[in-house]
């Protein structure tokens, strides 16, 4: 039989990587972690407090998020985790264009805001934000913020209650300078 893995370039000239195997079945099977200890260990990742945002039947659409991460440089990837329930899980069921705005320090009430349920919004959520247009996308950005990314969704990938959400980088916005906007232990932080 041929080997599986001959194809594969070595990391190490020489050294081939372990197999791998997909286990499909792992997340169905009984755990002794609880979805309380998991949260409670996870609240221990600082991490930074972004704006995911969209356009959804002509209408801006928001959603708080840490759960953003750099996947890839060239060609540029980006990778943002969206609950299964989440209004904006629908959204970008129906759009591929999106953005993500990395949120500074002052921008706070922002990020509480658009973490409050959906069902709350009375469509004035917008309303008196400094935002700019992404020109990519036409998605809305927010203005003082970091960085900004404009995004279309190249895969998604169910993950429990989640589904992952990978994005193409259309165009990156960068500010002069900055300090993030952190959330660890429950709770909105900075640098210092
Ligand atoms: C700091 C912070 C980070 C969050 N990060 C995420 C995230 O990465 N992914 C996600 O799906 N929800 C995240 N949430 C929750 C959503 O912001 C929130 O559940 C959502 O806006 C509620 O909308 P819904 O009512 O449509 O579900 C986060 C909330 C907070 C406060």
């Amino acid at each position: 039989m041929d080997d599986p893995l001959a194809a594969i370039e070595p990391a190490v000239p020489g050294r081939r990587p372990p197999l791998r195997l997909i286990d499909e079945e792992a997340p169905a099977r009984a755990t002794e972690v609880s979805p309380e200890t998991f949260r409670s260990a996870m609240a221990r990742l600082a991490g930074a407090v972004t704006l995911v945002t969209a356009r959804h039947e002509g209408a801006d659409v928001g959603m708080t998020a840490t759960a953003f991460l750099p996947v890839s440089a060239e060609p540029p990837l980006v990778l943002v985790s969206v609950g299964r329930p989440a209004r904006m899980h629908r959204v970008l069921r129906a759009t591929s264009y999106w953005g993500v705005s990395l949120l500074a320090r002052h921008q706070r009430d922002l990020a509480a805001n658009f973490a409050r349920p959906s069902a709350d919004d009375d469509g004035t959520r917008f309303d008196g934000l400094p935002l700019l247009r992404g020109p990519h996308t036409g998605v809305s950005l927010v203005d003082g913020a970091l960085a900004r990314f404009e995004c279309r969704t190249y895969r998604m990938v169910d993950a429990g209650d989640h589904i992952l959400i990978v994005g193409a980088v259309l165009g990156v916005d960068l500010a002069s300078g900055g300090e993030p906007l952190l959330y660890f232990e429950r709770d909105y932080r900075t640098l210092s």
